[in-house]
């Protein structure tokens, strides 16, 4: 809403993306082929005033875990309440190679003076005390630092706004899973919602009453957000599904994306979408290597990208170097 009031094309950008996107989201359902994991290349950028706010490698890299545990339904919690419920088959993974084509940890550190820095994006700039965005078309960029005001994260939705300021924001003492994180919000899962707008999911109650949509149709209709647990709680004449990432219950309550909203982050990264250029970047290939294609070892054979192999019979367009 901020943004829109900012630039009156925000409303149509984002009404375009809509139509895009269910229009990709038919034609999968035609579609019989394989389907590839994404990997997004992540850039975290902490910003930090305090050393609590400081937080450990080990802190972050357990907040790429909770992600890949959510996006490919590994979560310990999963549980079979919701049929619907769906493996994304999306994955991050920390950079390895920054915008100078440097080796890096994928982690940048940030001190600032800036006591807390609120929704207003200024953690995205460097001359607002936070820290500029790296390329946002190959990278994802996620800050941590204290927003304050009893805000958990933010996050831009895509052809929402400037590429200075695509990403996520999340509090520092809710970023992870464990350690310094404090519960109720202490698994993670603030991150997981947040990378579902950043894929371009609304809430599950869409944001509004029982005829507003969250344009996925196995998602229950539900008038108004959840907090707590609130197990079996009935809106809109249906039983609210409470578990979804994109609810606002605690963290140890939710489990699960659905099948419809796989089908929507995933058509972000269709030709033409405003994912799509991830596919392609070396964020997390080699450094020195001159990059394009991932990193991986496809052998010269492969002529397009993306490129998907499902290894059924034979290792495909692919070189075996060694006997494993
Ligand atoms: N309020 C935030 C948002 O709407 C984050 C909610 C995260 N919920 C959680 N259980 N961690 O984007
Ligand atoms: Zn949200
Ligand atoms: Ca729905």
């Amino acid at each position: 809403e901020m943004l829109k009031a900012q630039d009156p094309s925000v409303e149509d950008r984002m009404r375009d993306l809509e139509r895009f996107t269910q229009t990709v989201i038919q034609n999968q359902e035609e579609e019989t082929g394989i389907r590839m994991v994404y990997t997004i290349p992540v850039v975290v950028h902490v910003v930090y005033r305090t050393n609590a706010e400081n937080i450990s490698d080990a802190q972050i890299q357990s907040q790429i875990d909770v992600l890949n545990e959510d996006f490919r339904r590994l979560n310990a919690d999963a549980d079979n309440t919701w049929s619907q419920a769906a493996d994304v088959e999306i994955e991050c993974c920390l950079a390895s190679v920054d915008p100078n084509g440097d080796a890096t940890n994928g982690i940048t550190r940030t001190q600032t003076s800036v006591t807390s820095h609120g929704t207003n994006n200024s953690v995205k700039f460097t001359n607002q005390g936070g820290k500029d965005a790296w390329p946002s078309g190959d990278y994802q960029n996620f800050w941590v630092c204290n927003i304050g005001g009893g805000i958990l994260g933010y996050a831009q939705f895509p052809n929402s706004g400037s590429a200075a300021t695509d990403g996520v924001v999340n509090d520092y003492r809710y970023t992870g899973r464990g350690g310094s994180a404090q519960a109720p919000f202490n698994l993670g899962r603030t991150a997981t919602h947040e990378v579902g707008h950043w894929l371009n999911l609304r809430h599950i109650w869409g944001d509004g009453g029982c005829g507003v949509d969250d344009f996925v149709n196995d998602t229950p209709t539900s008038d108004a957000s959840n907090g707590g647990c609130n197990v079996g709680h009935v809106s809109c004449g249906t039983v609210d599904m409470v578990q979804n990432y994109m609810d606002y219950s605690d963290d140890a309550c939710m489990n699960l994306f659905t099948a419809g909203q796989t089908a929507r982050m995933r058509a972000t990264f269709a030709a033409g979408g405003p994912r799509a250029s991830l596919l392609n970047s070396n964020g997390c290939g080699t450094s020195g290597g001159g990059g394009g294609g991932g990193g991986g070892n496809c052998a010269a054979t492969v002529s397009s990208f993306p490129y998907g192999e499902s290894f059924e019979s034979g290792t495909g367009d692919w070189s075996q170097a060694s006997g494993d």
